[in-house]
């Protein structure tokens, strides 16, 4: 896959994409990813990007002629059949299922907006979706692109071992996580879980799945909402409530 990021700092970009897992996808070539700047497109002698808005009000906005050049050029170096994508507050939100769909693609085009917003015309005629990282507005999109990279460059064919992959499956299954842990057994008085101790695979299965059930229903009910359990999931749960409860009556005494 290639990416390519138009952005006011593309060093930001290179040198974010350097760590870890995506890291290591570029050094073993799963993923190609470049950063160009509009205003190496801008022709005046100050490099102008930006500009104030028609119609008056605070901040600047990005002008079109620099961003379409840049967007221009960086699609140029992109396989056919890469979506270009602008990265807002105001666009689709960033999902698994979002994630797994661009993994499909060859490339991706990504603009990162930067100021109140880009002249809507380069929107119009250069940029095919609009994502959101999550209902908070960021000062620009560099942050977010790099999420998006993150979370798609990870479900490459190769990107992640095994054992990763597999982990990954139960988020994709719709859960939350269950908790780890590892040495020492006991850390400033709270020991490790008994059932993680003792090799009984079975056993650490069904707790690791009660407590994703469990840290589900606690932290994201609507998660939960969307899933059918099985009868061994809502017998997992049940338990799970019922400890919590016990928990908090014991805490209350
Ligand atoms: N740019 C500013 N805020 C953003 C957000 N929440 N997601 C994506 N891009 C953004």
């Amino acid at each position: 896959m290639r990416i390519e990021v138009v952005t006011l700092f593309p060093d930001f970009i290179a040198e974010a994409v350097r760590y870890g897992v995506l890291g290591r996808a570029i050094e073993r070539g799963r993923v190609a990813v470049a950063a160009s700047s509009p205003r190496e497109f801008a022709r005046d002698v100050h490099r102008t990007v930006d500009d104030r808005p028609y119609g008056g009000g605070p901040g600047m906005v990005l002008k079109a002629e620099p961003a379409c050049a840049a967007l221009r050029a960086a699609r140029a170096r992109l396989p056919a059949g890469s979506p270009a994508i602008y990265l807002a507050a105001d666009g689709e939100p960033l999902t698994q299922a979002k994630a797994a769909e661009l993994a499909r693609c060859p490339g991706l085009l990504l603009l990162a907006g930067r100021y109140e917003g880009v002249d809507e015309r380069v929107l119009e005629t250069e940029i095919d979706e609009c994502v959101s990282i999550g209902d908070y507005v960021l000062s620009g999109g560099e942050l977010a692109a790099l999420v998006l990279i993150d979370a798609t460059v990870r479900l490459l064919p190769g990107v992640l071992g095994d054992e990763e992959s597999a982990r990954q499956d139960s988020f994709v299954a719709g859960l939350l996580d269950w908790p780890h842990y590892t040495r020492p057994e006991v850390f400033e008085g709270r020991a490790v879980p008994q059932v993680l101790l003792g090799g009984n695979h079975a056993a650490i299965a069904r707790w690791r799945e009660k407590q994703a059930l469990g840290r589900t229903w606690q932290r994201r009910p609507d998660l939960l909402a969307k899933l059918e359990l099985s009868a061994a999931q809502r017998e997992l749960l049940e338990e799970y409530i019922a400890e919590h409860r016990a928990g908090d009556a014991s805490q209350s005494d």
